[in-house]
């Protein structure tokens, strides 16, 4: 164990190294007991480091075998080794030197998923953030940027393919039924991005042509027999290559890229220069055995590692402290990808929903922490929804405010000045500031300043002085550690919506800087009063989300309903329905909890049914309207002494009231989407079926009958079909023979495809009955399951304790005690993921009092285990604090 797991970091005490690392060539022997690393650091004085300094080379568990010194073998005192360190206190004083390294690992009892592993006899590296000091000592810090040459040994029968970042120079036999290649990464890159890949794997081949008329030789790496079902990632990625090029003019650079799926990762996948590594569940897909979701996953994430090669990797950043200067702006490229591959209005909303399901409560609760971090103690947790999504927000923000072409000017500023450099936010704002002559210092407070701004929100309309005038209230609430907030600037699109739907023209505004359709708040309050509105408008507020906020006011149901259906911004037209959907279901659950039945509105109730049956909308936006807020949706607007059960029962309530007042239009419409044709993993075709699903689960709620659902499950000829069906079954008809006659028809299909038993995991962990604990006991004990393989942990444990609300908080604590016992086990061998479960306690403050005091035991229990890691110790502090 660390003896410094209670170290925190700060972000002003960076310094500079004294020395830096321009070239380094590693060797490895590889054999999965123990591999031999031979580590060749250039190391070099930096120009203005007079004096010379000790070395001090971060490792992480590493056992040296040997060391020398400009070639001769150091000894003695010439240096001191810890696993976790290596320093040489007075190393040559020549400008530049050479160190040999050799250490020892044992990859195949890498459980922990960090340095050198091998997963399903592959061997495989993870590197970011500090994995490379699991594999030899180094300055394992992002701004240390060196020139890799690779060599790689193994057997050959286990190891044909032998790959690394760059360019493959070299390869050959050697005795003894062993082979070499050796491969150079001519681009200088942190320790992060290295990475290596040895093993038997199946390949599929392509080349992409830059827009320069470089050939580019691609390959997705699959286990043998999987080829097919790697052909949607390669067409995700020569269409991700292009995307780059036409919208922000980034091209590749290496003459080979190569992407590479593994069955064993902590995380979705890695960016490392040239050779991508992906958890397979973001590669493998066909029509039997990924959904539509899967499809849409799996092309975004393919985008989001490829556009890594310009941010992120040609530019990389300063120190972690930066991350978000990599993933915030990496995030918003893949979002900008998949909207324009396709349906913009569509993939926003999906994008909203996610942001308030992850990152609101994040921001909203003990664990909350600016897009830009200022401390850390475990860099591994700050891989979060603030730091990627919300990181992707204000980047968003920043195109708001500049324009579409002011953006492009900033984003092309950025790469001109800082193509091979680490640096940081400052620098990455500054670029936006010079491109466009504006200054973004009171913006940057976005970065800078955790928690969600609230904006109050109330109209007039002033008929004899034709003037609307509209109060703005801004407030940021305290988070830990910063409870007096600056003001923010907030920038609101919105339209003053007329009687016909267009939106109304004014004369003028005072009280606010207004400018394209976007009103900019920046001071506590504003009175924006416009003048020459010829009737009363319906104001549409933050259209497109254009700020990460909560809103509040006092806007009538009629008026929502209008803006449900005339905005003219989509997104808006969605929110409109989904925030009289909430504010329904806060008063149900209210009239739950006083122990009556609750009753819904029957306009709304008619909004959603006419909604579904408007053809002038894609089917997948009204699908997403028809999809009510989720559980933790209501919860989060509750806000304080929350009752699971009670939220439970009002959502069914409104679901079957919708569900009977539809039946006949959701039947018709039901037949009506039926398509002969085979499956095609395009947007237009996941949007009819995703409409068709949410029909689904109403028409089966309609008449209590499981049939409809068996039908479908029994007819489906793709898994978006088949998993929509049995999620129907399993939720709401679990006692029926039907259900289980499904779920083991599924079980028994996919038997041998764990990745495809995944889904049968988590339609089963998600059930929101208070059964379904002791059916997670049961499937722990499955034989497919494993508490060393992150996907199973995260299809059955994860889904149970993110993603069913109801039964991971049941009253009686025992939801809490499994997944507080899964930690505990997995703590033992990967940290990380343990960290990352416990996460689900975030929220435990804001539950009734007897599902508080259970949380806050389990809690607490888990703190007192001696040697936590260090990853689990800070979540669960945190938490607790
Ligand atoms: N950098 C990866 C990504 O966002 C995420 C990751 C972090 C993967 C840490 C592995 C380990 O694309
Ligand atoms: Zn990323």
């Amino acid at each position: 164990m660390r003896t410094d797991s209670g170290q925190i970091f700060r972000l002003e005490d960076y310094r500079e190294s004294d020395y830096l690392i321009p070239e380094v060539e590693l060797t490895f022997l590889l054999d999965p007991q123990e591999t031999l690393v031979r580590a060749r650091l250039i190391v070099e004085r930096r120009e203005n480091v007079a004096a010379v300094t000790a070395l001090e080379l971060d490792g992480d568990g590493l056992n040296l075998s040997s060391l020398a010194i400009d070639g001769t073998p150091a000894t003695g005192t010439a240096f001191e080794a810890t696993p976790d360190r290596l320093i040489i206190a007075r190393p040559p004083s020549a400008k530049r030197f050479t160190l040999d390294i050799e250490t020892r690992l044992q990859p195949s009892r890498n459980k922990a998923l960090m340095g050198l592993y091998v997963s399903s006899d592959v061997f495989c590296t993870q590197c970011e953030a500090e994995g490379f000091r699991r594999i030899t000592y180094f300055l394992d810090r992002p701004d240390i940027l060196s020139v890799y040459t690779v060599r790689i040994e193994a057997d050959k029968k286990a190891a044909p393919l032998l790959l690394s970042n760059g360019n493959p120079v070299e390869s050959g036999k050697l005795d003894g039924g062993r082979h070499f290649a050796v491969w150079h990464d001519p681009h200088p890159k942190p320790s992060y991005l290295f990475a290596l890949v040895a093993g038997d794997l199946g390949v599929v081949s392509d080349s992409f042509t830059t827009a320069s008329g470089r050939k580019v030789a691609l390959g997705v790496y699959v286990e043998h027999g999987n080829e097919t079902r790697a052909a949607y990632a390669m067409d995700a990625l020569k269409r991700s290559m292009r995307w780059d090029e036409e919208r922000f003019g980034r091209e590749y650079d290496l003459d080979v890229f190569n992407l590479v799926a593994v069955s064993d990762f902590n995380m979705g996948a890695m960016e490392n220069k040239g050779l991508n590594i992906f958890n397979d569940k973001y590669v493998l897909a066909d029509a039997d055995t990924a959904t539509d979701l899967d499809f849409a996953n799996i092309e975004a994430i393919i985008g989001h590692e490829y556009f890594h090669n310009w941010t992120g990797n040609r530019i990389t950043c300063r120190d972690w402290f930066q991350l978000c200067l990599k993933e915030g702006l990496t995030v918003f490229r893949d979002h900008e990808f998949s909207a324009d591959q396709r349906s913009r209005p569509v993939k926003r909303i999906a994008e909203v929903r996610g942001l308030r399901a992850h990152q609101f409560p994040e921001d909203q609760g003990p664990l909350a922490h600016p897009v830009r971090p200022r401390r850390y103690r475990e860099i591994n947790n700050f891989y979060t929804a603030t730091v990627y999504e919300k990181g992707s927000e204000v980047v968003r923000m920043i195109r708001t405010i500049l324009g579409e072409d002011a953006f492009r000017a900033g984003m092309d500023l950025y790469f001109e000045r800082h193509d091979g450099q680490a640096v940081t936010i400052e620098d990455f704002i500054k670029a936006f500031e010079d491109a466009s002559d504006r200054d973004l210092a009171q913006f940057a407070l976005w970065y800078h300043q955790a928690g969600t701004p609230h904006v109050a929100i109330s109209s007039r309309y002033d008929a004899g002085e034709k003037s609307f005038t509209i109060e703005i209230e801004q407030s940021v609430p305290p988070t830990p550690s910063e409870s007096r907030k600056r003001l923010m600037h907030i920038p609101l699109a919105f339209g003053l919506v007329g009687a016909d739907g267009q939106d109304m023209a004014f004369d003028a505004v005072e009280g606010a800087v207004v400018e394209d359709g976007v009103i900019h708040v920046r001071k506590r309050h504003h009175s924006v009063r416009f003048t020459g509105v010829p009737a009363r408008p319906v104001l549409s507020i933050n259209r497109g989300f254009s700020a990460p906020i909560t809103l509040s006011g006092e806007t009538s149901t009629d008026d929502r309903l209008f803006l449900a259906r005339h905005d003219s911004d989509p997104f808006s037209r969605w929110q409109s329905l989904n925030t009289l959907f909430t504010e329904a279901l806060l008063s149900a659950t209210r009239t739950v909890r006083g122990g009556d039945e609750p009753l819904f509105a029957s306009e709304l109730v008619g909004a959603a049914v006419s909604l579904a049956a408007n053809d002038a909308l894609e089917p997948a936006f009204r699908a997403l309207a028809l999809t009510l807020p989720g559980e933790p949706d209501v919860a989060r607007e509750i806000g304080a002494n929350i009752d699971p059960d009670a939220i439970h029962t009002a959502r069914i309530a409104l679901l079957k009231a919708i569900a009977r007042e539809g039946r006949a239009t959701f039947d018709a419409l039901y037949a009506g989407l039926h398509d002969n044709a085979p499956f095609m993993p395009d947007a237009a075709g996941a949007g009819r079926r995703a409409l068709r699903n949410v029909l689904l689960e109403y028409l089966a709620l309609a008449d209590e009958n499981p049939a409809p659902a068996k039908r479908q499950f029994d007819a489906a000829d793709n898994m978006t079909d088949r998993a929509a069906a049995l999620t129907v079954l399993a939720n709401h008809f679990g006692e029926t023979q039907e259900a289980r006659a499904a779920l083991s028809a599924f079980e028994a299909r996919y038997a041998d495809d764990p990745l495809v038993l995944d889904k049968w995991f988590q339609i089963q962990a998600s059930v929101p009955a208070p059964e379904t604990v002791a059916l997670m006991r049961s499937l722990m004990e499955h034989p497919h399951f494993s508490i060393t393989n992150p996907n199973r942990v995260r299809a059955l444990i994860g889904t149970f304790a993110m993603g069913n609300q109801r039964a991971f908080h049941s009253a009686d604590g025992s939801g809490y005690r499994l997944v507080a016992d899964t930690v505990l086990a997995l703590e033992a061998h990967n940290p990380q993921v343990a960290a990352r479960l416990a996460t689900a306690f975030r929220s435990w403050r804001s539950l009734e009092t007897g599902r508080r005091d259970e949380a806050r035991r389990v809690l607490s229990d888990i703190a007192k285990h001696e040697n936590l890691s260090r990853d689990l110790a800070d979540i669960v502090e945190r938490t607790l604090a």
